[in-house]
């Protein structure tokens, strides 16, 4: 966890802002989740990359379903640690997507070595794959925005999030948002602001990827990075904290990446 917490850091020097902004009030910053992203090949899917966490006692607890963005997601939960973070990946669907896109994939992942792959940590290894092509990015980019940042960033933390719940003056996420857009902050306002409901049991927002400058075999360009997310939930009717995801909102979640939306 502290080396995918290290490197997502390195991707986004925004969220290093927000996180000391919440430990100089006094709080303490305590992760609802952490998101990964992959395609469905069978060397690098999500049953692949949950290797570590299940290991360490991680079990299998949602799955869910983007047909717009050719998605599929789990999410895994450690048993008795209320503290541990949940983890969710999700994978692109391959076999709907263009035969450039497929040709691309196999492309990259032909070149990995198999050290890489039978990684153990694979989920925090980065991009295994030689230097990307801008232009290449921008054709995946109006394709899938999903598939053109894991072509440049490859395998880490696409986000991690905040647990409001954990914070103590901060009780709400309408409070959140306004402390983070008072210093200055840009939230993924795709969806509205606020992503969800109580009546959902999960209220969630995000802020808008920071830009890095990534090295591409063309040159050097600035692209959206990583960026950080907010939840806030609720108790079901039998009194239980709502632990899963909501789809139309995840769904809205993952366009903190895109890069018309600066
Ligand atoms: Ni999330």
């Amino acid at each position: 966890m502290e080396s995918i917490w290290t490197d997502y850091l390195i991707q986004n020097h925004e969220t290093k802002k927000v996180f000391n902004l919440f430990t100089q009030l006094g709080e303490e910053v305590i992760n609802d989740h952490i998101a990964f992203r992959t395609f469905n090949d069978p060397r690098v899917c999500i049953d692949v990359l949950a290797k570590p966490f299940v290991a360490a006692g991680y079990v299998s607890k949602g799955e869910y379903h983007f047909e717009a963005k050719r998605l599929y997601a789990k999410h895994y939960e450690l048993e008795g640690d209320a503290h541990a973070p949940r983890i969710f990946i999700s994978e692109l669907k391959l076999e709907e997507m263009s035969s450039f896109l497929r040709e691309t994939v196999m492309d990259i992942l032909n070149q990995a070595s198999e050290e890489d792959l039978g990684h153990h940590l694979l989920v925090n290894k980065g991009r295994i794959w030689a230097k990307p092509s801008f232009k290449v990015y921008e054709k995946l980019r109006m394709e899938s925005e999903y598939a053109s940042w894991l072509y440049v960033y490859g395998f880490r933390a696409n986000h991690f999030t905040v647990s409001i719940n954990a914070l103590k003056n901060y009780p709400s996420i309408e409070a959140v948002n306004q402390l983070l857009k008072d210093k200055g902050f840009l939230l993924n306002s795709s969806g509205g602001e606020i992503k969800g409901s109580p009546e959902e049991l999960l209220e969630q927002s995000s802020t808008l990827a920071g830009n890095l400058a990534i090295e591409f075999e063309e040159a050097v360009y600035d692209i959206p990075s990583c960026f950080y997310e907010f939840a806030r939930r609720y108790k079901d009717n039998n009194g239980q904290l709502y632990g899963g995801f909501i789809a139309k909102s995840a769904d809205k979640i993952f366009e903190s990446t895109d890069f018309y939306q600066k």
